[in-house]
């Protein structure tokens, strides 16, 4: 088989056998296939496509380019839960205990925040002492004795989605349905859930920006895992405005702990219940919709879910009395209102920029390598809908550095659009497809 014919192949809008993905994704994973072949490959699938039996190839051959973790020694049903990510996201921190304290296993790996997207990694990184770089024996461990057990993603894990990713992201290539979700659903297949529940969002602040792309890839993901077995739901949700009010490491854990506490904002909080249900539902500890909201709401209203988060953090090194105090998070040093410069309704909020501004304060990523200050942020006082006067707060800036607090300062004030007319809210769950 040479690379070459399957280049002219595909170019010619014909699919791949399994064979023939499988002798690609290998050949090139060991790094015999060059990345000049492997681009016109990824450009010809952009052009033509893939139909859902080679997605489903791709997705396998790339998941078994690695180590596939087995969960074998965790009892019961393990529930994944997974984001295309969004400016505010802190879903996973109140979601996994919610569930766990239900009777749900939760065995999740997660990843570090990139760009205008946070990482749930760096966030549990604001309570000292957690750490997410465990053994799998340790992982498997923590989720039979506590109920939940986040780590980092090994190294060896779908080790050819991630040479490829870092090709299509330098050439143009990334925006291809089948190869996001194959690239996405071959780390979710080899971390070894029996059951998964995709977050896709859609908005100016996720990576899908129109709802009909957003809905196509939920559809693809579904498709995907549901031929490899797995019980797989995907919601559509709204990424058009951040999740929440706080956006940054440390002020997104006390978000988390807030809504724990009963006191979390309404949008996160049905994100939670929506995604939870469902992950109950999969997990077989409620037989229906409202029976599963019953339980999440009881799970929060006992105190039963915050004691699980502190129990999940101590199992992980962390100090467990920073949930209980969260005034013990990181803090900045700095801190600054943004104040509305007139009066009218919040028409729009171009999330990305909110992220962005995070990025600026330090809060986030522009290398793998960079170092990031988890007490910086933005807490939003006023969202799409919400009345202001002229000289309100809109929203509040925690900085440690004046230059990059003022520069912050500037692009949120652009990224609030401020009109005369009320403004309507969408909501935050759009859609489930399963
Ligand atoms: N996230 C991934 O993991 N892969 C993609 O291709 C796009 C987003």
């Amino acid at each position: 088989m040479r690379m070459y014919d399957l280049i002219v192949k595909k170019k010619q809008g014909l699919p791949l056998s399994k064979e023939e993905i499988y002798f690609m994704v290998e050949g090139y994973t060991k790094g015999e296939i060059p990345d000049y072949q492997m681009s016109a490959m990824m450009m010809a699938i952009c052009f033509v496509g893939m139909d859902e039996r080679e997605t489903f190839d791709l997705t396998y051959a790339m998941a078994y380019s690695g180590e596939m973790l087995h969960l074998d020694g965790i009892e019961g049903i393990k529930v994944d839960k997974h984001s295309t990510g969004g400016v505010g996201d802190k879903t996973s921190l109140a979601l996994a205990p919610m569930v766990a304290s239900c009777g749900v296993k939760v065995a999740k790996m997660s990843g570090r925040g990139l760009g205008h997207t946070g990482g749930t990694i760096d966030k549990l990184e604001s309570i000292a002492g957690f750490r997410t770089d465990i053994d799998t024996d340790t992982f498997i461990d923590n989720v039979n004795r506590v109920g939940i057990a986040i780590m980092g993603q090994t190294k060896d894990l779908a080790p050819a989605d991630k040479k490829l990713y870092a090709l299509r992201d330098v050439t143009a290539t990334v925006d291809n349905l089948s190869l996001i979700a194959s690239s996405i659903m071959s780390k979710k297949l080899a971390s070894g859930a029996d059951a998964i529940v995709l977050d896709v969002k859609t908005g100016s602040g996720a990576f899908m920006k129109k709802e009909a792309d957003a809905r196509a890839l939920a559809s693809a993901m579904v498709k995907i895992g549901k031929r490899a077995g797995k019980n797989t739901i995907a919601v559509v949700s709204n990424m058009d405005q951040p999740l929440g009010y706080n956006v940054g490491n440390a002020l997104e854990v006390r978000e988390a702990i807030d809504t724990l506490n009963g006191k979390g904002p309404d949008d996160f909080t049905e994100l939670c219940l929506t995604l939870g249900s469902r992950m109950l539902l999969c997990g077989e500890a409620a037989e229906t919709e409202e029976e599963a909201r019953e339980k999440l709401i009881k799970s929060i209203e006992s105190g039963m879910a915050l004691s699980k988060l502190a129990s999940f953090v101590k199992a992980q090194g962390g100090d467990p009395l920073y949930i209980y105090e969260p005034d013990r998070l990181p803090k900045a040093s700095l801190h600054k209102s943004v104040i509305a410069p007139r009066s009218g309704y919040v028409e729009k909020i171009v999330c990305d920029e909110v992220g962005i501004c995070s990025l600026i304060l330090g809060g986030g990523r522009t290398t793998k390598e960079s170092e990031i200050d988890l007490s910086v942020g933005i807490r939003l006082h006023k969202k799409v809908g919400d009345m202001v006067d002229e000289g309100d707060v809109m929203a509040e800036l925690f900085a440690n550095d004046e230059e990059k607090m003022k520069t912050a300062e500037e692009r949120l004030l652009l990224a609030y659009t401020i009109g005369a007319e009320k403004a309507e809210k969408k909501p935050v769950i759009l859609g489930v497809v399963d």
